[in-house]
C-alpha cells in the first residue's frame, strides 16, 4: 500500500519537475543541455506554427509557379508579396545586410544565393529556394529544391538523396536523444551514396530569433551534441555536395556560397519541434 502510494506520488509530480530532473541528469553525465529559454512554451509553439503557415504557403506558391525563363528576382517578388499580404515579414530582408526576401541557390551554389534580374532559370537547373518568415515576432524557416525542366539523372538523384536524408535524420529525433544521433544518421546516409556533407555551415535553433542555439551539424557523432529536450525547435538542413565538401563565399557579394570544385549541391530544410513522444514538422 505504501509502495503504491509512493508510486502515485511520483507519477503526479508535475512535468515541469520531471523535465528539470532529466536536464539535471544529462548535465551530470556531462551532456550539452539546452538553456531554459530554448524550450518553447505551448503558447510560443502555437505562434511559431502560425508563422510557419505563411512560410509553407510561400513555398507552395513557388512550387506551383517556378519554371524555366523566369528570373530569381521574380521568385523574390512572389515571396515578398505573399509574405506581406499575409501580414508577415520576410526574415532574410535586411538580415545582417542581406538585400532580398529569399535565398535562391542554383547548381553549384550551396546556399545564400541572392535573387537577381540577371539570373534566369534554365532548362536543367536545380535550385534551392530558402524562405524564412517573421509573424508577430515569431520565426519560421524551410527550403525546398526544384528541378527545372529536363534535369540530368545525376542531378535528380542528388536532389532526391538530399530530400531522403531529412527522413533519415527525422527517424533519430526523439525526446532525450542527442542531436548527434540525427547528424550521424544523415552523414552516413549521404556518404553511402558517394556524396559529401558541407561541414562549416549547419542548421540552428529557431523560434524567438532567426538563429538561436544550438548550431546543428550534419557530420556529428551519435551520442554527442545537444540533448533533444521536448520543446526544442531546430532546423534540419544538410547541404549535400556531389563532389568535395569544401565551399567558398563569393568575394563580390559576400553572401553566395559555392562548392569549391564547381560540382552541384542540393539542400532541403525543415523546421522541427521535439515533442514528448517524438517530433512535429513545423515548417517544410
Ligand atoms: N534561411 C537561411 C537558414 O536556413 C538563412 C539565410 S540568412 C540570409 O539559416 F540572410 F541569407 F537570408
Ligand atoms: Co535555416
Amino acid at each position: 500500500m505504501t509502495l503504491v502510494g509512493v508510486a502515485v506520488a511520483k507519477n503526479i509530480k508535475n512535468s515541469h519537475e520531471n523535465f528539470d530532473e532529466k536536464i539535471a541528469f544529462f548535465k551530470s553525465k556531462g551532456a550539452i543541455v539546452p538553456d531554459r529559454k530554448l524550450i518553447k512554451t505551448p503558447e510560443q509553439i502555437e505562434k511559431i506554427r502560425e508563422s510557419a503557415k505563411v512560410n509553407i504557403a510561400v513555398l507552395d506558391y513557388v512550387s506551383e509557379h517556378i519554371k524555366a525563363g523566369i528570373s530569381t528576382a521574380q521568385i523574390d517578388e512572389w515571396v515578398y508579396d505573399i509574405t506581406t499580404k499575409m501580414g508577415a515579414i520576410p526574415a532574410p530582408l535586411n538580415y545582417e545586410g542581406f538585400p532580398k526576401s529569399v535565398c535562391t541557390s542554383i547548381n553549384d551554389q550551396v546556399c545564400h544565393g541572392i535573387p537577381s534580374e540577371d539570373i534566369i532559370l534554365q532548362d536543367g537547373d536545380i535550385i534551392n529556394v530558402d524562405a524564412s518568415t517573421i509573424l508577430d515576432g515569431y520565426f519560421s524557416d524551410s527550403s525546398r529544391m526544384f528541378c527545372i525542366g529536363n534535369v540530368s539523372e545525376e542531378n535528380r538523384k542528388l536532389v532526391e538523396v538530399a530530400k531522403k536524408s531529412l527522413e533519415v535524420g527525422l527517424e533519430q529525433v526523439k525526446p532525450w536523444g542527442y542531436l548527434g544521433d540525427m547528424g550521424q544518421a544523415i552523414y552516413d546516409f549521404v556518404k553511402s551514396h558517394g556524396y559529401n556533407v558541407v561541414r562549416n555551415i549547419g542548421g540552428h535553433g529557431i523560434g524567438l530569433e532567426f538563429h538561436e542555439e544550438p548550431w546543428v551539424s550534419y557530420c556529428s557523432r551519435k551520442g554527442t551534441e545537444m540533448v533533444m529536450a521536448p520543446g526544442l525547435i531546430f532546423t534540419i538542413e544538410p547541404m549535400i555536395n556531389m563532389g568535395t565538401h569544401e565551399v567558398f563565399i563569393d568575394s563580390d557579394d559576400n553572401w553566395t556560397v559555392y562548392t569549391d570544385d564547381g560540382a552541384p549541391s542540393a539542400q532541403w530544410e525543415i523546421q522541427v519541434l521535439v515533442t514528448e513522444t517524438g517530433y512535429e514538422i513545423i515548417s517544410y
